[in-house]
């Protein structure tokens, strides 16, 4: 049985510190070993990229290209070979110079769309996620958007329509004329319906996350997710037309606020995600760094067990340095697990050699050294 999406070509032309890579992959599970610097982490970023601004290093785009690259632009680049539902994709990922700066180009090969995140989502771990209960609210969020991007295409598309629709608010804020107030109105009617529909997705996929968290066979307490902005308080108890309503007053209601410092002040995006012990009503945060790693676990595995019930998947993961912050056995779990819903993996560790002891791991890798 084969992915539904798996790299199976992968080529980087100055990309960072890759003057010239070329990948074949055929399995599961890809493991890049190498010494430290030696690029692993920047591979995942080259595919991160595909779906995400910023990439999972939160780069600029002029910090990826080869520092000694001599020639034009164009000789950066990125290529892959995908399979998607047994169909062949080619893929390229170029930069353009523009009067703006770098800008980012994706090629598809035979797509009338040309939107990658039809065919397929990223997820991705970093070792930066060991700290996200004392990152910002909007590194909490984004973990949750991410995983929510990962299963519901449109999700993804109501984010970005969201912020557009707040951005053109506060432009017609600093403009006023005579149409405004007719703009306005439009503008905010759409901000609350949008903001609820983003609020209401996230309840949803919460309320499924927390059915997984609770079992109480689980190798920890019981977990519990909440949201804490005041519109996904309201949506527990109310219909969803009576909040967007709410939304929608409380935004005519800012509009003064809004125009003198420059932001939505109320907003669906004020939420955060707070997880507590049910056992102690205890925040995940004031938990020890060891139980927080089995937090972050648990609710990455809640997410695979999402997974299991979606028709269709059409996801890639990228599972950089995680065995130098999870526990190696909850590894193997989470890798045992993707391996059966057959998601492709791509995994880094300086030796892999923790990998290569597991007999039943070995048939199901591509283990590739670099920089030797
Ligand atoms: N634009 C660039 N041009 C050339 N080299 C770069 C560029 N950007 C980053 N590098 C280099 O790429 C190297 C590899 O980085 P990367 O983060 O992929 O290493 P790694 O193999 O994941 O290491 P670790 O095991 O420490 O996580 C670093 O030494 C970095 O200095
Ligand atoms: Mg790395």
């Amino acid at each position: 049985m084969f992915s539904n999406v798996r790299i199976e070509k992968l080529i980087l032309s100055n990309y960072r510190n890759h003057k010239f890579l070329e990948l074949d992959l055929t399995k599961n599970i890809i493991l890049i070993c190498g010494k430290n610097g030696s690029g692993k982490t920047n591979i995942l970023e080259s595919i991160s990229l595909l779906t995400s601004s910023s990439g999972l290093k939160k780069t600029n785009l002029t910090e990826i290209v080869n520092s000694n690259l001599k020639g034009p632009v164009e000789l950066f680049g990125v290529s892959l070979l995908c399979s998607i539902n047994k169909k062949r994709m080619k893929i390229g990922l170029g930069l353009k110079k523009t009067a703006n700066g770098l800008k980012k180009i994706i090629n598809l090969e035979g797509s009338k769309t040309k939107k990658i995140d039809e065919y397929f989502s990223i997820f991705w771990i970093t070792p930066k996620m060991t700290f996200i209960f004392q990152n910002s609210r909007e590194d909490r969020r984004n973990f949750i958007d991410k995983m929510i991007c990962s299963i519901d295409f449109s999700f993804k598309k109501f984010l970005l329509l969201y912020d557009r629709y707040k951005s053109e608010r506060i432009r017609i804020l600093k403009k006023w004329n005579e149409e405004s107030e007719k703009w306005l109105v439009l503008i905010e009617k759409k901000i609350a319906a949008t903001g609820i529909i983003i609020c209401d997705a996230r309840r949803k996929f919460i309320k499924q996350l927390n059915f997984y968290l609770s079992d109480p066979d689980r190798p920890f307490h019981p977990l519990e997710i909440e949201l804490s902005g005041e519109l996904d308080s309201l949506l527990l108890k109310k219909p969803a037309i009576v909040v967007e309503d709410f939304f929608f007053k409380k935004l005519k209601e800012n509009r003064r606020k809004d125009f003198l410092t420059g932001r939505t002040n109320f907003s669906a995006n004020k939420t955060d995600l707070i997880v507590i012990n049910k056992n102690y009503r205890r925040e995940a945060k004031s938990h020890s760094t060891g139980e927080q790693k089995v937090i972050i676990f648990l609710i990455i595995f809640s997410f695979i067990k999402i997974l299991k019930n979606q028709k269709n998947l059409k996801i890639l993961f990228l599972l950089d340095d995680v065995f130098s912050f999870l526990d190696k056995n909850f590894v193997f779990e989470v890798l045992d697990q993707l391996n059966k819903l057959k998601i492709q993996t791509w995994l880094t560790d300086v030796s892999g050699g923790w990998i290569m002891k597991k007999e039943n791991f070995k048939p199901i890798i591509d283990k590739i050294n670099i920089g030797e």
